[in-house]
């Protein structure tokens, strides 16, 4: 197998970076098809990725003889039919975060994906690809910071992309905060500990957005955690930072501490005029995790090659999205939820 064909489904807000990097950046893969309810999307993976084979019905493009492997960035609540699908087909398959938002749909996926061990699944956490995370991942697990205590994490959304948002959640179920934003922060709790979460205690406000209310849709919300082992963590997430967007992971231990992004730098041009000493931000996912998109897909492409699993799968999924909706459960009862 020397070229990996992929057919992408979805050419939104990301699906677009992901079918830019298949299609130009990803040493032996080749984008032949996309799926996309928008007609012009489609004609823009026509005319400039040069996607071969175009669907408006992914069931019709992973019957297709001519892939290799799927990559899912359709919204959140089609993943677990989607990747249960292309398994079946056998096809290999890369799904965006969550892998999916009702745990009984996640656990019967993951019987499909256990059941094709052969074919690779990877999940889209794609922090776990970052430079800055690897570098104090590796930093946790050579002990540099002792025994963790405390992690910390904020993600939020830049005000900007509100409308986008917006538009978003109205044309299907993002699956609220914690699972469409905190996810990842889940996820990196889960990976830098290496411990699973107990308990939460979480809650929101909307107060810039009320509308927000009408799409069952927090503004910002904060957990509490508890993990297995007592160690603690205090998540922020939102999706109205003034200043762009903000990913921040504070990682306290016994011997010391780091953080990851303390301010969202853009760069490292620091601008001197009438406003004073001025770091610009990074204003978007795909700004600030544009390598971090690339070495995901390229490690998949790889795992593909050298019939190998990746470091990130369904259990990350499925252990995530419980954490995430304990969180959604804790808001909504003002109590403390377990997680089973
Ligand atoms: P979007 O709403 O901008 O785009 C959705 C795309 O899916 C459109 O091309 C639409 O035509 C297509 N689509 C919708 N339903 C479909 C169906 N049943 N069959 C075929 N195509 C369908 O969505 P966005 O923001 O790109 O999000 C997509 C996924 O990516 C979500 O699961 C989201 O959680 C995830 N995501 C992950 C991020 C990350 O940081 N890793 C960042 C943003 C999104």
């Amino acid at each position: 197998m020397s070229v990996i064909r992929v057919g992408i489904v979805g050419l939104g807000r990301l699906g677009r970076t992901h079918a830019i990097n298949l299609a130009e950046n990803v040493p032996g893969a080749k984008l032949t098809a996309a799926c996309s309810f928008v007609e012009d999307e489609l004609e823009y993976a026509k005319r400039e990725l040069g996607v071969i084979e175009t669907y408006t019905s992914y069931e019709e493009m992973v019957d297709s003889p001519n892939l290799d492997a799927v990559c899912i960035v359709s919204p959140s609540g089609y993943h677990p039919e989607q990747i249960r699908l292309a398994m079946e087909k056998g096809l290999h398959v890369f799904s965006e975060k969550p892998i999916g938002l009702d745990i009984e749909d996640i656990e019967k996926t993951m019987e499909v994906i256990h059941a094709h061990p052969n074919q690779v699944f990877q999940l889209g956490f794609m922090r776990r690809y970052d430079e800055s995370y690897q570098y104090a991942k590796k930093m946790v697990d050579e002990g540099a910071l002792g025994e963790l205590t405390v992690i910390r994490c904020y993600g939020i959304d830049p005000s900007s992309g509100m409308e986008g948002f917006v538009k978003f959640a109205r044309s299907s179920n993002s699956g609220g905060l914690f699972s469409d934003m905190s996810i990842h922060d889940i996820d990196l709790v889960r990976w830098f500990s290496r411990k699973e979460v107990s308990r939460v205690w979480a809650m929101g406000k909307n107060a810039a957005y009320p509308e927000l209310d009408d799409l069952n849709e927090l503004e910002t919300g904060a957990a509490m955690m508890q993990l297995e082992d007592k160690t603690m963590a205090i998540l922020v997430a939102g999706r109205n930072a003034a200043h762009g967007y903000h990913v921040e992971t504070e990682l306290i231990g016994t011997k010391g501490m780091l953080r990851v992004a303390a301010a969202p730098e853009k760069n490292l041009v620091t601008i001197f005029d009438e406003n004073g000493v001025v770091r610009p931000t990074s204003q978007s996912f795909p700004e600030r995790f544009k390598d971090a998109f690339l070495n995901e897909i390229r490690e998949f492409i790889s795992c593909i090659k050298e019939k190998r699993q990746p470091e990130v799968g369904a259990v990350d999924g499925l252990q995530s999205t419980k954490v995430a909706l304990a969180c959604q459960k804790s808001v909504e009862s003002n109590q403390i939820v377990e997680v089973k």
